[in-house]
């Protein structure tokens, strides 16, 4: 079966290639609301989800679906506007399939962006967040099963998931671009139900900053295969029972648009230090 899936990968890694001559150096996957900001690549080949063999589709608003391979702040960069969930049923290893093909492609740092709740009360809606660490409380783990070398070890260190370097070099970039940004830590929870205002409680409890539904298993599928990860959460909404109001899926894609601006900016200042 694994082999299976190597080879699978293998198969979208040409058909990239076939398109795209510039192999990219850095990927950066876009989360709700932010892929509009794969429009700034220059130089740009745009290849819809649907066109490579055997990457998983996304069926989520606000995911439109589109890898785009350009030039950006001076690099080669894959932009992936849009990636699927486990809520939408896709198994563990559909949802970092794109993250294996960019490592095969020879990706070196990919960014992991996402939407996520405010779970620390001192944030903000529109908050950009970089990610120290993370709590995988989506109950399965994208390495489960037998383990193909090829990918990486059976065992990965998972002490520094989000890489030191690069948060180091996001905060320079934010500094510089004049971008307010904080830190913390992200906890994946399943969805697509929203959490409880008794769930907030207890990831607060446990240490999360922010929750969010996705990240957690390309973070982990990532560092696998030996690639150093970067992770920005847009703080789009204050988590459940924080605010004397309900949670809307509109919510998180306006303030996600909102940000826009910043954040692309931001990604801009990231980029151009690598
Ligand atoms: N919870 C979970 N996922 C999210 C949220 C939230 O409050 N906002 C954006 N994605």
């Amino acid at each position: 079966m694994n082999a299976a899936l190597f080879e699978r990968v293998e198969a979208a890694v040409e058909a990239i290639r076939r398109r795209h001559r510039t192999p990219p150096d850095v990927a950066v996957v876009l989360g709700s609301g932010l892929g509009e900001a794969a429009d700034a690549l220059a130089e740009a080949t745009t290849i819809p989800y649907a066109d490579l063999p055997h990457w998983p589709v996304a069926r989520v608003v606000g995911h439109p679906g589109r890898l785009v391979i350009g030039r950006f702040a001076g690099r080669s960069v894959a932009a992936l506007a849009g990636r699927v969930h486990l809520y939408e049923g896709h198994g563990p290893a559909d949802v970092v399939f794109a993250i294996r093909v960019m490592g095969r492609l020879g990706v070196r740092v990919l960014v992991l962006t996402n939407a996520a709740g405010g779970v620390n009360t001192a944030l903000r809606a529109g908050t950009l967040m970089i990610i120290d660490d993370h709590i995988n409380l989506l109950g399965v783990n994208p390495l489960a099963g037998e383990n193909d070398e090829r990918f990486g070890p059976r065992f990965p260190d998972m002490t520094e998931v989000y890489s030191r370097r690069l948060r180091a070099v996001a905060d320079e970039a934010a500094a510089a671009r004049g971008v307010p940004v904080a830190h913390g830590v992200y906890a994946a929870w399943p969805g697509p139900s929203y959490e409880t205002p008794a769930e907030i409680r207890y990831l607060r409890t446990a240490g999360a900053d922010a929750v969010g539904m996705s990240t957690v298993p390309e973070a982990i599928a990532a560092r696998h295969m030996g690639i150093e990860v970067l992770g920005i959460s847009c703080i789009t909404n204050m988590a459940a029972g924080v605010l004397p109001q309900p949670l809307r899926h509109e919510e998180v894609l306006d303030t996600a648009r909102r940000v826009r601006g910043a954040f692309t900016a931001l990604l801009e200042g990231i980029v151009e230090r690598l």
